[in-house]
């Protein structure tokens, strides 16, 4: 496995393995790697003739009150999980390798501003720019995403589409701990007591989604419900939305294939989670 730190190498590298008529699949990271990240690395595997991983935690998605200095780092623990999974190429580079004083963002307008983007304003100009410049940087033929972050992957989806990308961007299922919490490298910051409450984010959507086998379709009502279920076990919520999955925009009556997106803060810790109505 190649660890590669440097824009050339990992553009010759990909450019090398396309001639050679190799696919070539990529999952973006920020590290600290966990089962979560490594299904979208399995599938890739199954899916592709070369994996590239790229391990970035990306200064431009955080805005200057959020957790970037302490966001957590295990570079040799995640070299280890990355060469289990045969994958080919871990690209590593340095913030500097990253960005140069630039003058060019990639943003996706209206999906980027509500839900995650309402309380994160620069966030998905942040990511968009960096996952355009990384699937420049590694030339691949399929991308992989992880459902668990629903907003980021229908946007960058329509990015993709909208600018002409000449790749696949493909979604995967959230991976959840045996109970139920939805594996994200945040929820270390959990204390012992929130770790006990942060499951309850899951099962307010597996409330919801019972309601609504039940014939519930009042989007309000169900909202209002999962809102209490979480602020009953000790979380504020950010928000509780039910939306259009494709448009992001709310509905007033829930449709199967709706989404129900929730962001609430344990203590310091802010959880996503979502569920799309089956
Ligand atoms: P990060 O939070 O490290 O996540 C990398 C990828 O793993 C994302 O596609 C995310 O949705 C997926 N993922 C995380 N937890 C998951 C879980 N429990 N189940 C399934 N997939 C999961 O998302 C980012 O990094 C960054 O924004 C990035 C795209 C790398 C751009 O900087």
């Amino acid at each position: 496995m190649k660890i590669i730190k440097t824009v050339l190498e990992m553009q010759s590298f990909s450019e090398e393995k396309r001639c050679a008529g190799k696919k070539i699949g990529f999952v973006p990271t920020m590290g600290f790697l966990h089962k979560g990240h490594l299904s979208l690395v399995k599938k890739a595997r199954e899916e592709c003739d070369i994996v590239i991983v790229s391990i970035f935690v990306n200064p431009t998605q955080f805005s200057p009150s959020e957790d970037f200095d302490n966001y957590p780092k295990d570079f040799e623990t995640d070299r280890k999980l990355c060469e289990a999974e045969k994958v080919d190429a871990i690209f590593f580079p340095s913030e500097s390798e990253m960005y140069n004083s630039p003058q060019t963002f990639v943003e996706v307008n209206e999906l980027g501003r509500v839900l995650c983007g309402k309380s994160r304003p620069s966030h998905f100009r942040g990511v968009t720019t960096v996952v355009a410049k990384l699937l420049n940087i590694t030339k691949p033929h399929k991308a992989y995403f992880g459902q668990k972050d629903f907003q980021q992957f229908v946007i960058v989806t329509k990015m993709v589409k909208d600018l002409n990308f000449d790749l696949k961007i493909v979604g995967c299922p959230i991976v959840r701990e045996e109970d139920g919490l939805a594996m994200s490298s945040r929820n270390k910051y959990l204390s012992p007591d929130e770790r006990k409450q942060a499951p309850a984010l899951n099962s307010s959507l597996q409330t919801a989604q019972e309601t609504f086998s039940s014939g519930e379709t009042d989007a309000a009502k169900v909202k209002g419900a999962v809102t209490k279920a979480i602020v009953d076990a000790g979380a504020k919520p950010d928000y509780v939305e039910i939306v259009d999955a494709s448009s992001l925009k709310p509905v007033k009556q829930i449709e199967k294939g709706n989404l129900l997106a929730i962001a609430a803060f344990f203590g310091k810790a802010r959880l996503i989670d979502n569920r799309v109505f089956e």
